[in-house]
């Protein structure tokens, strides 16, 4: 505020410091009616993301990527704190990179996720200090069967939760004074990929001692198993269970600390692999070889949930590009008592998984990796992610209202579709594909029985906004529109056909499209293969 300002207006200048020294609701990840929610600003948020490479998390990289972010439509950047960097002498915090990065994020109107880089990344120890790295004898590593020490801190270690927990309630008091005001922050991811790469758990004779005893009375209990060791309880998965416990145990602290200091959601991403939940299908997978044991892989699902309250959310990354295996990480990680939130993804099949979690899983939020790369290095790469993510946002109060209802529906293209119909109350709708090399009219005098070597590209939502209303969403299709089977009416037109977007939750109409010309079967959107953004009414006869 300017001097001449606050002379003239005093009043009015002191009403707006009091305003923006005002705090609005912290974001929450919230359950009603058996849905989650995660409420930014007192409203409900989909987070649509881009993660910054992992090694690019300092200022002057991430400001590099600002035009990235914006071009790609995000409205959140998840990007990595590195524990050696904001500590990288014990009990010595910098925060200036964290600071530059976190204000200048906030300029560009974007939320973040921050992603602690602490006791684990990717499995190993990486991103601990130096001060942590070189004193093994104080913060031990995983012992393997061999009796060598990895690259992977111990989960067993008090020692090194007690270092990794004060960092990181150090941070999250220094966040809680930079932002509370602003609530740039909505969400924190508690570690990385956590899990011990290099040995399925800790072989040391403290260990050992403790594999052969109980299993702890209540995580038998929380399973509903019958009690004694872990290989009598856990069998084939015993040691990876071992592991699990302990890491989940010390994270759940951590988390559980920090949000005492400041209680901003809090997630745990995952490696995902092994045994029958196995999402690798071509390999031997097995926790510590090729996947961090520990982690919350599918399997171990069931184990982190009751070993880990503090944790609101466990997000697997999927970078899977078959579409089978894609869906099926999905369906583990959709449950009634996990939201599904997708933190890493990338790859020619992420434009469709935008539309496959929101509509299919009701996500709070989906994240690609490279956001900062989006301008740079990938290029048009996820150029169709940035798509989808341009139509979603005005989307936004729709989707999120309707997610989790029978309301909202999604059509996606795959490889041997071509056409999707779905079923709504007064309506029946045909949803048409349009690969690439073929037109609208083709499409409709062929059928849908159409197959294509490209990209699978063509991708629709479609929302049932009220009565003979709808919202249409999506990329190289046309929709249909008759009444539902069964109805009394035989035939349906278009009443109204509008392109626009959501401002302040209120819809703003930009152009009126034309109403199918000639249409020989009934009402018709036809989405371009850039994409659009139609509110449509309907009348039936
Ligand atoms: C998964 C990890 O969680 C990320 O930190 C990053 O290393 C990506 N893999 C790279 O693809």
């Amino acid at each position: 505020m300017s001097h001449r300002f606050v002379r003239y207006f005093p009043i009015l200048a002191f009403a707006l410091a009091v305003a923006s020294a005002q705090s609005g609701p912290i974001p929450q990840l919230v359950k009603q009616d058996g849905k989650y929610r995660l409420m930014v600003d007192g409203k409900p948020f989909l987070m649509l993301g881009g993660q910054v490479g992992n090694f690019y998390s300092y200022p002057d990289m991430i400001e590099r990527g600002w035009p990235g972010f914006k071009a790609m439509n995000l409205n959140t950047v998840e990007y990595p704190v590195y524990w050696n960097v904001i500590e990288p002498e014990e009990g010595r915090f910098d925060f200036s990179g964290f600071d530059r990065i976190l204000t200048g994020l906030r300029s560009q109107g974007l939320h973040a996720v921050l992603l602690w880089f602490g006791t684990w990344k990717n499995g190993a120890m990486d991103w601990s200090p130096n001060w942590v790295k070189t004193n093994p004898q104080r913060f031990p590593r995983v012992i393997d069967s061999g009796g060598h020490p990895i690259r992977s801190l111990s989960p067993m270690s008090k020692v090194t939760l007690e270092a990794d927990r004060t960092a990181f309630m150090t941070m999250m008091k220094h966040l809680r004074e930079l932002d509370e005001a602003n609530r740039t922050v909505i969400m924190v991811q508690v570690e990385n990929e956590p899990g011990s790469l290099g040995s399925v758990r800790d072989f040391t004779p403290e260990s050992n001692k403790l594999f052969a005893g109980p299993v702890p009375a209540p995580l038998v209990a929380a399973l509903h198993k019958q009690p004694g060791t872990w290989k009598e309880v856990f069998g084939r998965i015993a040691d990876e269970a071992f592991n699990a416990y302990y890491l989940s145990g010390y994270i759940n602290e951590v988390a559980r600390a920090g949000k005492e200091v400041y209680p901003l959601p809090a997630y745990v991403n995952v490696w995902n692999g092994g045994y029958d939940s196995n999402d690798n299908f071509e390999k031997f997978d097995r926790p510590g070889e090729t996947y961090p044991s520990g982690g919350a892989v599918a399997h171990m699902l069931d184990l982190w949930k009751a070993n880990a309250p503090a944790i609101d959310a466990i997000a697997s990354d999927d970078y899977h590009q078959d579409p089978i295996i894609y869906l099926k990480v999905l369906d583990s990680y959709k449950r009634p008592d996990n939201p599904l939130l997708i933190v890493e993804n990338g790859g020619p099949i992420a434009a469709r998984g935008v539309f496959y979690a929101i509509a299919n899983y009701s996500a709070i939020g989906y994240g690609y990796m490279g956001g900062d790369w989006a301008v740079e290095a990938q290029g048009l790469d996820m150029a169709p992610v940035g798509a989808d993510f341009r139509l979603v946002q005005r989307a936004l109060p729709v989707i999120t209202e309707l997610q989790g209802t029978d309301k909202l529906k999604a059509a996606i293209e795959e490889r041997g579709t071509g056409a999707r119909n779905l079923i709504f109350t007064d309506y029946d709708v045909l949803v048409r594909f349009h690969p690439p090399g073929r037109n609208a009219a083709a499409v409709l005098n062929t059928g849908p029985f159409l197959a294509t070597a490209a990209e699978p590209s063509s991708r629709v939502l479609i929302a049932e906004l009220g009565p003979d209303e709808f919202l249409v969403l999506g990329f190289s299709s046309s929709v249909e529109f008759r009444p539902a089977q069964g109805s009394d009416y035989t035939a349906a037109q278009l009443v109204s056909n509008e392109q626009g977007l959501y401002e302040n939750g209120v819809w703003k109409t930009t152009a009126r499209g034309e109403t199918a010309q000639g249409d020989y079967t009934g009402p018709i959107v036809n989405l371009p293969a850039n994409g659009a953004l139609v509110k449509i009414k309907l009348m039936r006869y």
